[in-house]
């Protein structure tokens, strides 16, 4: 059976844990590839809300869980995680990376400073000690889960290091024991044990966190997260061919959301943004910080299903529009007069373009139930097939798991 990567298209809550927990029962593991605890995935069960910031979302189905290397793993944050699933379901089945990148509380600190440098200018990090994590990968400053389980962690030159920035340090070795006894009889070979499955014949699904456009490369940078967000990077950041990464799937909102700084050509101001933020609950699931809302952009959701290699889309929070009786859709910028729909090419001018938009039919009012969406619902999912050239496989009409419309039958 092949994997399936599901990855979200715009600044991240998509809802992609939603979707993962409805595709889990196909698969055997849930993987967790990029990121760290800066992710929230909401999952709502029997109007119960769960939400994962390290755990893979497939936690609640008793699903073989892997963090893979490429994620900056914060081991108290997830034992908070692994409390809660053993409550409900049980002892998680769970492997961690040996080599993800620790997060220790001096980053979450190195954050925070940083932040406060950037002043006006600041991007809103989730203070999860995410971009610092990666930076002191990168410097090589940073422990690794399997040094903490093998007796190799030292933190030595990054305390010589942070001790030039920061102020009152806490003692790690409290932390760190907390930290290894988390992770003890945990840790292995995230890329080896993926592979193995899957030649026996076991698959897996590829849960990826943030979104396109938070990419540390390809997104709104400096406006965006500390590591790659893409598709692409299931087979680097999991040490596993390119062949292994299977179908994608993207997620995509039926408006935009973004939390934080950084430029949002389609942002609304005023009563609709209002009211989609109160009636989608549109708040951090990490922060609880109001995000930002906005219309659904087309050229921002051609450019990742682009450079994502997206096959099939999963179309979420429809129901939230039939709520709110203004409806637009976002077809192209416009910059210094002329007109453009290639998201890449008008990056560096994302602050001051003019979004294009075609006034559509609203939904307000319709019922969405299952066998078949309304006139204008279709006709709004028709338009994103058309203008992404891709199939919207899946329609997310609520919260619960049961709110979801299979189109690809
Ligand atoms: P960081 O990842 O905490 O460094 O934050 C960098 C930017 O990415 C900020 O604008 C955050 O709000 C945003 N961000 C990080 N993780 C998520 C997420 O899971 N969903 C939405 N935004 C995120
Ligand atoms: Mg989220």
């Amino acid at each position: 059976m092949p994997n399936l990567c599901i990855v979200g298209l715009q600044w991240g809550d998509e809802g992609k844990g939603k979707i993962v927990d409805f595709f889990a029962d196909r698969f055997d593991g849930v993987v967790r590839y990029n990121g760290g605890s800066n992710a929230g995935h909401t999952i709502v069960i029997g109007g119960r809300t769960f939400v994962f910031h390290l755990l893979p979302s497939g936690s609640l189905k008793k699903k073989k869980l892997l963090i893979g290397p490429g994620v900056a793993l914060d081991p108290l944050t997830l034992e908070g995680e692994l409390r809660l699933v053993r409550e409900e379901r049980g002892e998680a089945d769970l492997l961690v990376d040996e080599r993800c990148t620790l997060v220790t509380p001096y980053e979450k600190q190195m954050d925070a400073f940083i932040e406060g440098l950037r002043g006006d200018d600041a991007i809103g990090t989730t203070k999860r000690g995410i971009g610092p994590s990666y930076a002191m990968r990168a410097l090589r400053l940073t422990p690794r889960a399997g040094d903490l389980v093998n007796g190799t962690f030292d933190m030595g030159n990054a305390l010589s290091f942070y001790e030039t920035f920061l102020r009152d340090l806490p003692e790690i070795e409290t932390w760190k024991a907390e930290a290894k006894r988390v992770l003890q009889g945990k840790t292995g070979d995230v890329g080896q044990t993926i592979m193995e499955m899957n030649e026996s014949g076991r698959s897996v699904l590829f849960e990826g966190a943030q979104g396109v456009l938070l990419d540390i490369v390809y997104g709104t940078y400096p406006y965006v997260t500390g590591a790659h967000t893409l598709a692409n990077y299931v087979p680097a950041g999991l040490g596993i061919p390119n062949s292994y990464l299977g179908e994608v799937m993207g997620v995509a909102k039926a408006y935009t959301t973004r939390v934080g700084g950084g430029p949002f050509p389609t942002e609304i101001f005023g009563e609709s943004g209002e009211k989609i933020r109160a009636i989608g609950r549109e708040y951090g699931a990490t922060t609880g910080r109001p995000r930002r809302v906005g219309w659904l952009d087309l050229v921002g959701l051609r450019y990742a299903v682009r450079i994502n290699g997206v096959s099939e889309l999963a179309l979420t929070k429809l129901d939230i529009l039939t709520k709110v009786k203004e409806m637009k859709v976002c077809e192209a910028y416009s910059i210094d007069g002329a007109e453009t729909s290639d998201f890449g090419r008008a990056l560096p001018k994302l602050g001051r373009v003019e979004p294009v938009y075609r006034e559509m039919s609203s939904l307000f009012g319709l019922e969405l139930e299952d066998g078949g969406l309304p006139g204008p619902a279709e006709k709004l999912v028709g338009l994103l097939e058309d203008a992404l050239k891709v199939k919207v496989s899946l329609v997310s009409t609520g919260q619960e798991r049961s709110a979801t419309m299979n189109r690809s039958m």
